[in-house]
């Protein structure tokens, strides 16, 4: 065993553990992302295709990638040394470490801009309740789209709520909330559900949307997507759950806990499907429509509710927390790294990991309204992170942690971590070692182009 405790501190329980990956896990992924996506790519094929990869590869990698943080106790790159050392491995592997650190860095940019349009939705629901008409509703989400000067100001305060909660460390006030928050989100998630049945035909068009596959829409695109945004919901690939395992106690189930986090991500995401594509249908809007979509929506059915002004209110602040408790996840490896590595206290390590990131989110802000027309790969600045870091750097991250636990650490050593019955451990092993990662590279050199 390297470590027996991580120095940054340890969960308080397994339910705490729980909690914590499960906040990192869902967030605006499974609100936000997860049914834009599935728009632009056709519903139900798409949908079939992302939760074959969360079986398939998300959850054998979700273990792999737990294991490798609960041996090495430590920031992903000092865990990929050692547990390199440990296996009599090249040291490069902590290159590794780095690829997540920056794929965190480059996400958390973007996904606090987009935070921050929740946090401009609170605002939004609390001075005026929302409209019912659905031209108003996308006027006044192209409205905010168009100022920078809003878009920068609620990024910065999402920036500053996260790295202020990050400071504080493991279990300072982050395990207490998220208790709350989590069974608060699913309870407003069910209550929209609740009010997308009400919508008659337009329901049924919605499910059947999210569930009827045709494979048609389908394209190599689509699945690189939706494997992408398996790594992305589920929170795999850059260190993220590498560094919450290492502060996970010893003697607690890393199989268990991970299916427990990914059956809650993908419930939240299919709840969150369920709610917003009737809403499309029954107010004739594209499915399409882009990252926008659930800001178009969800607006008109709090219009319509009774006392919608409340659930309005209710909804974006707990979308906040979401993305709150995702975002402390995305700068934790590199806050570990800073204060391990350059013996900088977690304060110091937080505020300058904050702004750095802060600046590069000014670019994304930015890219949707005055710079929008500077494109790299035809992509602005927004679709040209995300697409390199969901579609490309989780993907090759989440490889290379399964080549790494299924081919380089001793067998032995995994065994000792993830302690299952023979048939499962072996199960598990065919996943890991062949699956998964042939998998993820078909469809990269699918892809690229390759065959
Ligand atoms: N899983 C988070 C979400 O769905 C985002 C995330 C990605 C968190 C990668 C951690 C690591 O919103």
């Amino acid at each position: 065993m390297a470590n027996t405790k991580s120095i940054h501190g340890e969960w308080s329980s397994r339910f705490a553990y729980i909690l914590a990956a499960t906040g990192s896990a869902v967030g605006l992924g499974n609100i936000w992302k997860f049914p834009y996506i599935t728009g632009e790519n056709g519903g139900g094929a798409f949908v079939l295709v992302y939760l074959a990869c969360v079986i398939a590869i998300g959850i054998p990698i979700m273990i792999a990638e737990t294991l490798m943080g609960r041996r090495g106790r430590q920031s992903p790159i000092n865990t990929l040394t050692t547990l390199s050392t440990e296996a009599n491995a090249n040291k490069k592997w902590h290159y590794l470490g780095w690829l997540g650190v920056l794929a965190g860095v480059l996400i958390l940019a973007y996904y606090s801009v987009i935070a921050g349009w929740a946090c401009a939705y609170v605002l939004k629901a609390f001075w005026g309740g929302f409209s019912s008409d659905a031209i108003v509703v996308k006027e006044s989400f192209d409205s905010l789209m168009a100022s920078p000067g809003q878009l920068v100001f609620w990024h910065s305060v999402f920036m500053v709520a996260t790295m202020s909660i990050v400071m504080r460390g493991v279990k300072g006030g982050l395990e207490k909330a998220v208790q709350v928050l989590m069974p608060a989100l699913l309870a407003l998630l069910i209550v929209l559900v609740g009010y997308a049945m009400s919508t008659g035909e337009a329901y049924f068009k919605g499910l059947s949307f999210l569930f009827d596959p045709d494979f048609s829409e389908i394209d190599a695109d689509a699945i690189l997507t939706a494997m992408g945004h398996a790594f992305f919901t589920l929170g795999l690939g850059m260190g993220a759950i590498m560094v919450y395992g290492s502060y996970l106690p010893s003697g607690i189930s890393i199989t268990k806990t991970s299916l427990y986090i990914a059956g809650a991500d993908t419930i939240v995401a299919l709840l969150a499907g369920i709610a917003i594509f009737p809403l499309v249908f029954a107010n004739g809007l594209e499915p399409g429509a882009g990252p926008g979509l659930i800001f178009q929506t969800l607006p008109i059915a709090f219009g319509n509710m009774t006392g919608g002004w409340l659930f309005g209110i209710l909804f974006f602040v707990l979308l906040v927390f979401a993305a709150l408790t995702s975002a402390i996840s995305l700068v934790e490896p590199i806050v570990a790294w800073l204060v391990e590595n350059r013996g900088f206290t977690r304060a110091k390590a937080s505020v300058l990991s904050g702004v750095a990131i802060w600046a590069l989110g000014v670019s994304v802000a930015f890219s949707f309204n005055i710079w929008s027309g500077f494109k790299v790969f035809d992509k602005n600045i927004f679709d040209l992170l995300d697409y390199l870091t969901a579609n490309l750097m989780l993907p090759i991250g989440g490889f290379c942690i399964a080549v790494f636990t299924g081919w380089v650490m001793q067998t032995e050593h995994v065994k000792e971590e993830l302690d299952l019955p023979e048939f499962i451990f072996n199960a598990w092993t065919i996943f890991v070692k062949y699956v998964a990662p042939a998998s993820v590279l078909l469809v990269l050199l699918h892809v690229l182009g390759v065959f």
